[in-house]
C-alpha cells in the first residue's frame, strides 16, 4: 500500500559532446583531466523518467531499470545514493502525517523506477540522462538544499550526466581540487539561446558498445601520447573557441571545432595500444558524405560528432538544411521497402515532410 509514502517523479534528457571528455585522473571521483562542452537535447526525445519513493516498510535500496530489477551494489550507485543522503533535509508534510529529519534518510530506503524512453540497447548514451535524473529526483524526495552543487553528485554517477543537470550548452569544468568539488557544470548559454540548431542522430547500429567508456579511457591514458597532447595542448584552446562560438552563435566555427574535436577523439582511440574501433563503416561513410557536401559549398553545411559507439550525431543550422541532409542521407542509405521513416527521425517529424519524404 501507499501508506506513509512518498513519491518524486522527474525527468532528464541526455547530451551531447561537442568538445569531448575522454581520460579521468581520478577514477573513483570521476574526475576528468580536460573541460568538455555539450548540448543538452530537448526532454521531449532521449529522455530518462525515474520515479522515487520511500517507506519505512522498504527493506532495502531498490532500482528498477525499464522495468527489470536491477542491481545497486556498483560503486557509482553508491557514491551517488551515500552523497545525497548527507546533503539530506527536513522533509515534514502534515496531511500526510510524514515527518522525516535529515538525519533520518540514514536509515530509510528507496526505491527507484527508471524508464528511458528510446531502446536503451540503442547505443545512445544513457547513463548520462539516466545518473542526471537519478540524482535530480532523489535531492527532490529528500529536499537537498537549491543551492547544493547537484553536478558534482551526477558526475560520479557517470562524468558526462554532470552537463545534463542544465539545458541548452554546457561546459563540465574539469576543476583542480582533489576531492573534485570544483569539477562540476556551468550551464554556457539557455536552450533558447541558439533555436535555429537543429541536431540530428542517425542509428548506425543498435548494438552496445564493445568496450565501455571507463575501460576504454583507461586504456588510453596509460598508452596515448596523443591524449596527453590532446588535454594539454589542444582542449584548453578549442574550449574558449568554442565557448565563443556559442555565445556569437557562430555556426561556422562551432561545425569545424565540432567534427574536428570527434574526429580527434576517435583519433586517441586508435592511438591506444590496442586500438578502440568505435565508428564502423558507415560511420565513416556518413562523414565522407558531409566532408564531400561541405567542400563543395566552401563553408560547412552541416556537423558531426561520433561518441563511444557508432552512431551519427549531426548539426544543422536550420531545419532548411536538416532537410537537405536528411535527403542527402537517404540517397546514400537507402531504406528497406517496410522500413518506418518516422523511426529516422527522433523528434519533430515535420521535418521529413519538408524534406519531401514521408
Ligand atoms: O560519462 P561516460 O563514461 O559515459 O563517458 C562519455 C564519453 C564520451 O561520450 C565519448 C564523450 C563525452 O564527453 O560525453
Amino acid at each position: 500500500s501507499g501508506e506513509g509514502m512518498l513519491m518524486v517523479t522527474a525527468r532528464a534528457p541526455t547530451n551531447i559532446a561537442v568538445i569531448k571528455y575522454w581520460g579521468k585522473r581520478d577514477e573513483s571521483l570521476i574526475l576528468p583531466i580536460n573541460d568538455s562542452i555539450s548540448v543538452t537535447l530537448d526532454p521531449d526525445h532521449l529522455c530518462t523518467t525515474t520515479t522515487v519513493a520511500v517507506s519505512p516498510n522498504f527493506e532495502s535500496d531498490r532500482m528498477w531499470l525499464n522495468g527489470k530489477e536491477i542491481s545497486l551494489s556498483g560503486g557509482r550507485y553508491q557514491s551517488c545514493l551515500k552523497e545525497i543522503r548527507q546533503q539530506a533535509g527536513d522533509v515534514i508534510d502534515e496531511n500526510k502525517g510524514i515527518c522525516i529529519k535529515g538525519e533520518d534518510w540514514q536509515k530509510l530506503h528507496v526505491h527507484i523506477a527508471s524508464y528511458n524512453n528510446f531502446p536503451t540497447a540503442a547505443g545512445l548514451a544513457s547513463s548520462a540522462a539516466g545518473f542526471a535524473c537519478l540524482v535530480y529526483a532523489l535531492s527532490k524526495l529528500m529536499n537537498v538544499k537549491e543551492q547544493y552543487e547537484l553536478s558534482a553528485i551526477a558526475r560520479q554517477g557517470s562524468g558526462s550526466a554532470c552537463r545534463s543537470l542544465y539545458g541548452g550548452f554546457v561546459k563540465w569544468a574539469m576543476g583542480n581540487d582533489v576531492n573534485g568539488s570544483d569539477s562540476i557544470a556551468i550551464q554556457l548559454a539557455r536552450e533558447t539561446h541558439w533555436s535555429d540548431l537543429v541536431i540530428l542522430i542517425a542509428v548506425v547500429s543498435s548494438h552496445q558498445k564493445e568496450i565501455s567508456s571507463t575501460t576504454g579511457m583507461r586504456e588510453s591514458v596509460e598508452t596515448s601520447e596523443l591524449l596527453l597532447q590532446r588535454s594539454q595542448n589542444i582542449v584548453p584552446k578549442r574550449i574558449k573557441q568554442m565557448e565563443e562560438a556559442i555565445r556569437n552563435r557562430d555556426f561556422t566555427t562551432f561545425a569545424k571545432l565540432t567534427s574536428a574535436d570527434s574526429n580527434q577523439f576517435h583519433a586517441v582511440c586508435l592511438d591506444t595500444s590496442p586500438p578502440i574501433f568505435y565508428m564502423n563503416n558507415t560511420s565513416h561513410r556518413i562523414i565522407n558524405c558531409i566532408e564531400r557536401w561541405n567542400q563543395s559549398e566552401g563553408t560547412p553545411q552541416v556537423s558531426y560528432t561520433f561518441d563511444a559507439g557508432p552512431n551519427a550525431v549531426m548539426f544543422a543550422p536550420n531545419r532548411k538544411v536538416a532537410s537537405l541532409l536528411l535527403q542527402r542521407l537517404l540517397f546514400y542509405f537507402p531504406p528497406l521497402p517496410g522500413d518506418d521513416l518516422s523511426s529516422f527521425v527522433i523528434g519533430d517529424q515535420s521535418i521529413l515532410q519538408e524534406a519531401g519524404i514521408g
